[in-house]
């Protein structure tokens, strides 16, 4: 596969307020250990009232150009994957540009739920290659506590909230991508929904409370069987088999899902990275959240190979395979 396209930075954010498993036991029929047995998640991070997905976004570019004393004054397109916008238009990315003042960028939100982050960077990937674009904003970003519903024990235990942004530029060399892969199921859509939009694929009447709506149990079983294949098919489109990758960076959604994964794909865990134990499910974060908690702690070097692969809502896989060229930061 074609790339001129290098990761020139990393930033992450979560908002300070955590909820613990102890915390939703106040809130639901429900308790720590099943959480912890069942998913893996001991915390979440939720934003406060006043806190938007733009705003987390602002907080993890910020991260981004502290650490790596990067300029985004001439990034000129800016890429935000989210199922939580603060509104429909403008766009989260919209309100990026504007809080950063950046004089002359494009800019859109991309919506494919937990593989919304490996789906940027492939539009990001191609929009380098085609040479339209030379300097990038990649932001996957969060507020589900906004949109999950804490009577329904089965949802609420699961998501949290974060952003987490790339920037990615031309080089004049092979870029950082070497793979990917996507795939989606539209007709198990009614599986995993938000309901103010979803009126023809629950068969309900409009419902107007915007919620995350889940089968838990049809999610899960998607998940260990179609998601392992299509991580299949991106090693095989690859020619690299899972030894001779250094990370493997499924979806954070649940962690017994993440151990199914490498059991069906040949990963071992502890090549495996994930975001969910401190973070949950963070959707569109859950990658970029996992992959700077490991460069932070000099885990993920430069040289080593990733792969990244989400699925989620839709129901929508998307993954890379990429070149990890960056240290913790450049100070
Ligand atoms: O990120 C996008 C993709 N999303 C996912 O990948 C999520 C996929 N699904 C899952 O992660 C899991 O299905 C859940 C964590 C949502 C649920 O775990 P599970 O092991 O599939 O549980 P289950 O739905 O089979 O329920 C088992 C039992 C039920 O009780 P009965 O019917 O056996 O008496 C549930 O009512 O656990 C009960 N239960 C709970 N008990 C305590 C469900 N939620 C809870 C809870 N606390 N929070």
């Amino acid at each position: 596969m074609q790339s001129n396209a290098v990761i020139t930075a990393i930033g992450t954010y979560v908002p300070e307020r955590i909820l613990t498993n102890s915390d939703l036991e106040k809130l639901v029929d429900t308790n720590d250990e099943w959480i912890v047995q069942r998913t893996g998640i001991k915390e979440r991070h939720i934003a406060s009232d006043e806190q938007f997905t733009s705003d987390l976004c602002f907080a993890a570019v910020q991260n981004m150009i502290d650490r790596y004393e990067v300029s985004v004054a001439d990034v000129d397109y800016i890429i935000v994957a989210t199922s939580t916008p603060d509104s429909v238009f403008p766009s989260v990315a919209s309100q990026v540009q504007a809080h950063f003042g950046i004089p002359s960028t494009g800019s859109t939100d991309i919506q494919a739920a937990c593989a919304g982050f490996a789906a940027a960077i492939q539009l990001a990937n191609g929009l380098l290659l085609s040479g339209v674009h030379r300097k990038i904003l990649v932001i996957g970003a969060e507020t589900l506590s906004k949109i999950t519903d804490y009577t329904d024990r089965t949802t609420c235990i699961l998501f949290g909230d974060g952003a987490g942004a790339f920037l990615m530029e031309t080089s004049e060399g092979i870029g950082d991508i070497t793979a990917a892969y996507s795939k989606t199921d539209g007709t198990r859509g009614h599986l995993l929904y938000r309901s103010s939009l979803a009126s023809a694929i629950s068969g309900h009447p409009i419902q107007t409370n915007g919620l995350i709506v889940q089968n838990g149990r049809e999610v899960y079983r998607w998940a260990v069987s179609h998601v392992a294949e299509g991580v299949q098919q991106l090693l095989e489109n690859s020619g690299l088999l899972p030894e001779q990758i250094d990370w493997f960076i499924p979806h954070s959604a649940n962690m017994r899902i993440i151990e199914s994964l490498c059991e069906r794909t040949g990963f071992a865990m502890e090549q495996t990275l994930s975001s969910i134990q401190l973070y949950g499910n963070t959707s569109a974060a859950s990658i970029p959240l996992a992959i700077d908690e490991a460069v932070r702690a000099g885990r993920v070097s430069p040289g080593q190979l990733l792969l990244l692969y989400g699925f989620g809502g839709g129901l929508t896989q998307a993954g890379v395979i990429l070149r990890w060229s960056l240290p913790a930061n450049r100070q």
